[in-house]
């Protein structure tokens, strides 16, 4: 289980569930998602030896084009698994293999740099990057039956992250969606995340002091941009912020859920996780006011009647 230190002056938004209490509730954590929580599966663990990633390289610096190297850096998940492998053929001597020819510079840079250009590496690290993508799809099915997502973005990170900023995402995209979040620890060592404030309370707490009614009727995005970079100091200023904080530390190979433009977080430390996006039409939510651009709206609509009063 994850070990959790929570802050008394912040809002107690975690839920542990197992997946049998899961199946037993009518929505699945779909009621509870929509409420903000952040939600841990209890005492389930990814079914994938996570030693295997140790024996890759986190060494992006062989990866000469820096394009590419942004991709491994934020790599799709299905590219360990969609593509051509590494051909062998068996004889006395064991397996040989025949040199890996592939036009994806993104899997070829999995083989040579991430896999040493060792194909069992390759072959062993495909096979449980497509379990941990299969536990993913099924985990989304269980815990949220009614959504049907409409795209995913199935992404994995291989390298270390230190000392974030707390920051509430805000993923560049204009659409109005709801988005599912399924983490997951690939390391063998805890994932160190802190927490603090939901994004509507936090606006609404500093709303007069900073003049936040000019952002109404524009993207959210740019009240994310504003609070996070002006207000906590951005990436520069990470550290630095003076806001509470819950600390979590996820376990190995344990899974989460949060809507991540809602709940505040800064990871501490980890080493390699896998995070699965979805996104669902507001049409398909057990409360389409619940999803993250209308609560927004509603903040400003709320502020703005006060301020009539
Ligand atoms: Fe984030």
């Amino acid at each position: 289980m994850a070990t959790i230190i929570k802050h008394p002056d912040l809002e107690d938004y975690f839920v542990e569930l197992t997946l049998d209490e899961i199946r037993c509730r009518p929505h699945g954590i779909t009621d509870l998602y929509e409420a903000n929580k952040l939600i841990l599966l209890k005492g389930f663990r990814l079914p994938v030896d996570l030693t295997l990633f140790q024996r890759m390289s986190g060494n992006l610096s062989k990866v000469e084009d820096p394009k590419v190297r942004r991709k491994i850096k934020k790599l799709t998940a299905t590219k360990f698994f969609n593509g051509a492998s590494p051909a062998f053929v068996e004889g006395e001597q064991g397996r040989t293999y025949q040199a890996f020819e592939t036009d994806d510079v993104v899997r070829r840079a999995i083989y040579d740099v991430l896999c040493n250009g060792e194909p069992d590496l390759f072959a062993a690290a495909s096979a449980a990057m497509k379990t941990a993508n299969d536990v993913a799809t099924d985990l989304f099915a269980t815990c949220f039956p009614s959504y049907r997502y409409y795209r995913v973005e199935p992404s994995v990170r291989l390298t270390t992250t230190l000392f974030e900023n707390l920051h509430w995402d805000n993923h560049q995209v204009a659409d109005d969606f709801q988005q599912v979040r399924i983490f997951c620890n690939l390391d063998q060592r805890p994932r160190i995340w802190h927490t603090s404030h939901n994004f509507v309370r936090y606006a609404e707490a500093v709303y007069r002091e900073h003049d936040l009614g000019r952002f109404a009727g524009r993207d959210p995005n740019e009240l994310n941009d504003f609070i996070c970079g002006a207000l906590l100091g951005g990436t520069r200023g990470a550290c630095t912020d003076r806001l509470p904080r819950h600390a979590i530390a996820f376990e190995p190979g344990e899974i989460w859920f949060g809507e991540s433009r809602m709940i505040s977080h800064q990871i501490f430390y980890g080493e390699r996780a896998m995070v699965y996006m979805y996104f669902v039409s507001p049409q398909g939510m057990l409360d389409p006011e619940r999803r993250f651009n209308r609560q927004v709206e509603d903040l400003h609509a709320r502020m703005a009647a006060a301020a009539a009063v």
